[in-house]
C-alpha cells in the first residue's frame, strides 16, 4: 500500500476586517514542489494550502485550501492518524488578532492598537500526538542564529529532521524558485545543500523522508 504523506504550504492570513489582514510572503512554491515530487514517487499526498495562486500539477495529490491558521489546525488534526508521515512547510502566522471586525475599519487620526493572540502551534500538536512509526519533518525560516534555532525547534517540536532556510542567502525562502537548505537531523547529522531550483530541493527532502519510511513499518 502507498504511504500516505500531509504537507502543509503557502501563508496563512489571519483577518483584521473584511478587506485586512496579517499575513506573509510564502507564495507556496516549495510546498507544491514537496507535493508534486511525493505524488511523482506514488505516495498518496493531502497538501493543506493557504492563499496561494499557483495550481498543483498531479492529479493523485488532494488538495485542502484553507485561508487562517485555526482552519489549517483543524484540518491537520483530522488527519493525524491516517498518515504516515508530515511534512509542514507554511509559514503559519504565529498570531491572530483577538477580536476581526465585521466591518472595514474606519481611518480616524487616532493611533490603532490590534490585540493578537497566539495560535496554535501545528507542529508541535502533530509532534505530541504521532506515534513511532509515524515522520514528521518541519521547516525553520531564520533572520539570525539560524541552526541554534532550528536545533531548538527540532527538538520541541518533536521532529525527525528540520528543513532549514535562511532570508540572509540570496535566492532562498520565499516567492523566488530556487532554495538553498540545511537539514539538521535529531541523531547530529547535519547535511548543507548548495542554491537550487525549489524542485530539486524538493527531491532532496524526499529522499531523505523516503529513507526514514523504509525503516519504519
Ligand atoms: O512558499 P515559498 O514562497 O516557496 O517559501 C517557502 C518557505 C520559506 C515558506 C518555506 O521554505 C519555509 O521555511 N516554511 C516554514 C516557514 C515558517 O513559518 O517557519 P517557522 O520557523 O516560523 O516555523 C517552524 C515550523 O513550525 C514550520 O514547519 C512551520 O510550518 C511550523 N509552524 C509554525 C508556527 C505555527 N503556529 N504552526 C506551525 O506548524
Amino acid at each position: 500500500m502507498s504511504k500516505k504523506i500531509l504537507i502543509t504550504a503557502g501563508p496563512t492570513y489571519e483577518k483584521i476586517d473584511p478587506v485586512r489582514f496579517i499575513g506573509n510572503y510564502s507564495s507556496g512554491k516549495m510546498g507544491f514542489a514537496l507535493a508534486e515530487e511525493c505524488a511523482k514517487r506514488g505516495f498518496e499526498v493531502t497538501l493543506i494550502s493557504g492563499p496561494v495562486s499557483i495550481t498543483t500539477e498531479n492529479k493523485n495529490i488532494k488538495r485542502i485550501d484553507v485561508e487562517s491558521a485555526l482552519e489549517m489546525f483543524d484540518e491537520v488534526k483530522k488527519r493525524i492518524e491516517s498518515n504516515d508521515a508530515f511534512i509542514l512547510c507554511a509559514a503559519v502566522a504565529d498570531y491572530r488578532p483577538e477580536a476581526k471586525s465585521d466591518k472595514k475599519i474606519k481611518r480616524t487620526s487616532e493611533n490603532l492598537t490590534i490585540n493578537l493572540v497566539p495560535n496554535p502551534d501545528i507542529a508541535a500538536f502533530v509532534g505530541k500526538n504521532i506515534n513511532k512509526n509515524q515522520v514528521l519533518i518541519g521547516f525553520a525560516l531564520e533572520t539570525n542564529d539560524e541552526q541554534e534555532n532550528a536545533l531548538g525547534k527540532l527538538e520541541r517540536k518533536n521532529l525527525d529532521f528540520i528543513v532549514l532556510n535562511s532570508l540572509r542567502e540570496n535566492g532562498a525562502g520565499f516567492k523566488c524558485d530556487t532554495n538553498k537548505i540545511t537539514i539538521l537531523e535529531r541523531n547530529g547529522i547535519i547535511t548543507h545543500f548548495p542554491l537550487k531550483p525549489k524542485t530539486e530541493v524538493a527531491e532532496d527532502i524526499v529522499d531523505k523522508l523516503a529513507e526514514r519510511l523504509e525503516k519504519r513499518i
